[in-house]
């Protein structure tokens, strides 16, 4: 019978096979423990000398990331997290991997991700792939059974609505074309015709930053609601966040058990998140010390960690200046120096995993908005036409995939989050 990894659990007591590859060995004259994975899992087969001498010397001389298929017996194992065990009858050999270069030793990072294509295959970076697949998985569900349909906006676009600095310029024949920065303009239209949406696609930004949270090419969740306020999407935001971190922690045990991830940190994560003004997170970080930020500026990943620390818990910072926020936010009736906006920033140094806004719905405002940001009113028409027939209040936001992945998996920097990672500096493999 050929069964996968994770099917051994119904297995127990019988002979079965299974197509893998060898992770790791390791062993002594007598007894030969041999790590298999399969994509599904991670199971520990053993192969005995006493018990068939053949095979062991078989198993003692497989290579890592020999492909074979491995026969045996599942047994039940309580010292493993995954509770179960093979011991071998049988290995038919596929392909004899040779001298393959990631080895249990320690490799640095450019090295690692040189071999990108092959990394994937370790323990690791697999549950950070299953990590990233749950939150997929979770973020198709919470917005289906709420009620939203999936818009998919283009990604060649004619818009830039998080600034013209930015931009991936292509050629769309003989026209100019960006590569899509945020579905969000998209998602309005949208909303407009269906009420509740949401995108979930990759979006690009030629941003010079090369940090721990920056990629070039990224994944977004863009919900997308008519009628709803800035408090109403703030509750949209922290249940969606709070469904993700329970479905991961339900769902991906294991995962966070290879990673090491400390998941009291993540058990805590209940809506609703404590808010703070940009206006008092300034006098916040005042009061901790901090002498190199003016109100009217920009956070750093300093101050936003120092703001999250203080927390504990994701924490939403409202009401940004206006001058520091996109041009389609909407102004805070209660201090116009700012608009209705928040950036939700995870606990632990992640930083900003969310950036939302309730959006202009007036048309002159627009319309002025668009032309102080020196943006071309003509490629604007059409998200303008949104306020001229049946305009009304409505709000959203963007959750970015790779920073959320990497928050809950606990791994420290978005380049593990995204299969292929796009850098600055890098477009290998
Ligand atoms: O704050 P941002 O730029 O917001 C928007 O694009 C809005 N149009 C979203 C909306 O309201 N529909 O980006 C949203 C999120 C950030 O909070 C962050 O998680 C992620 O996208 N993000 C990045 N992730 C990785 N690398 C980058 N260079 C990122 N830039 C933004
Ligand atoms: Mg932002």
């Amino acid at each position: 019978m050929k069964i996968s990894i994770n099917q051994a659990p119904q297995y127990e007591g019988e002979e079965v096979t299974i197509g893998c590859w060898l992770l790791q060995k390791r062993g002594s004259g007598k007894i030969q423990f041999l790590q298999l994975r399969d994509g599904t899992g991670f199971m520990q087969a053993v192969a005995v000398k006493a018990a068939d001498e053949d095979l062991f010397a078989a198993a003692k001389g497989l290579n890592q990331e020999t492909s074979m298929y491995v026969t045996g017996t599942i047994k039940a194992d309580e010292r493993s997290s995954f509770g179960y065990e093979m011991e071998v009858s049988g290995i038919e050999v596929i392909h004899e991997a040779e001298g393959y270069p990631i080895t249990p030793k320690n490799h640095g990072p450019e090295f690692l991700m040189d071999n990108r294509h092959l990394w994937l295959r370790s323990r690791k970076q697999h549950a950070v792939m299953n990590i990233r697949n749950q939150i997929i998985r979770s973020t198709y569900n919470f917005f289906f059974e709420n009620g939203y349909k999936k818009i998919d906006p283009p990604i060649l676009t004619s818009s830039s609505p998080e600034g013209t600095t930015e931009l991936f310029h292509t050629k769309y024949f003989e026209e100019d074309a960006f590569l899509s920065q945020s579905g969000q303009l998209y998602a309005e239209a949208a909303a407009m015709a269906h009420g509740k949406v949401f995108s979930f696609g990759p979006t690009f930004r030629a941003e010079k930053s090369k940090t721990r949270r920056h990629l070039i090419e990224f994944w977004m969740i863009e919900p997308e609601m008519a009628f709803y306020n800035h408090e109403d999407s703030l509750k949209v935001q922290e249940e969606y966040v709070e469904y993700l971190v329970t479905d991961v922690l339900e769902h991906c045990r294991l995962d966070l058990e290879a990673l090491g991830r400390d998941t009291s940190v993540l058990e805590k994560i209940q809506a609703p998140f404590p808010r703070i003004t940009y206006t008092d997170a300034i006098e916040l970080l005042k009061e901790k010390g901090f002498d190199d930020i003016e109100w009217g500026e920009d956070f750093g990943a300093p101050h936003e960690t120092e703001i999250a620390n203080h927390f504990d818990l994701p924490v939403f910072i409202v009401n940004y200046p206006k001058e520091i926020k996109s041009f389609y936010m909407e102004e805070n009736p209660e201090d116009p120096r700012t608009v209705l906006c928040a950036d939700l920033i995870a606990p632990e140094g992640y930083g900003e995993v969310i950036g939302g806004s309730q959006r202009i719905h007036d048309y002159d405002t627009l319309k002025q908005k668009i032309v102080d940001n020196g943006l071309d009113l003509a490629a604007y028409e059409w998200y303008l036409d949104l306020r001229k027939y049946g305009s009304v209040p409505h709000s959203g936001f963007g959750l970015g995939l790779e920073r959320t992945v990497a928050w809950l998996s606990g791994v420290q920097h978005v380049r593990e989050t995204a299969p292929f990672p796009r850098l600055l500096n890098r477009l290998y493999p």
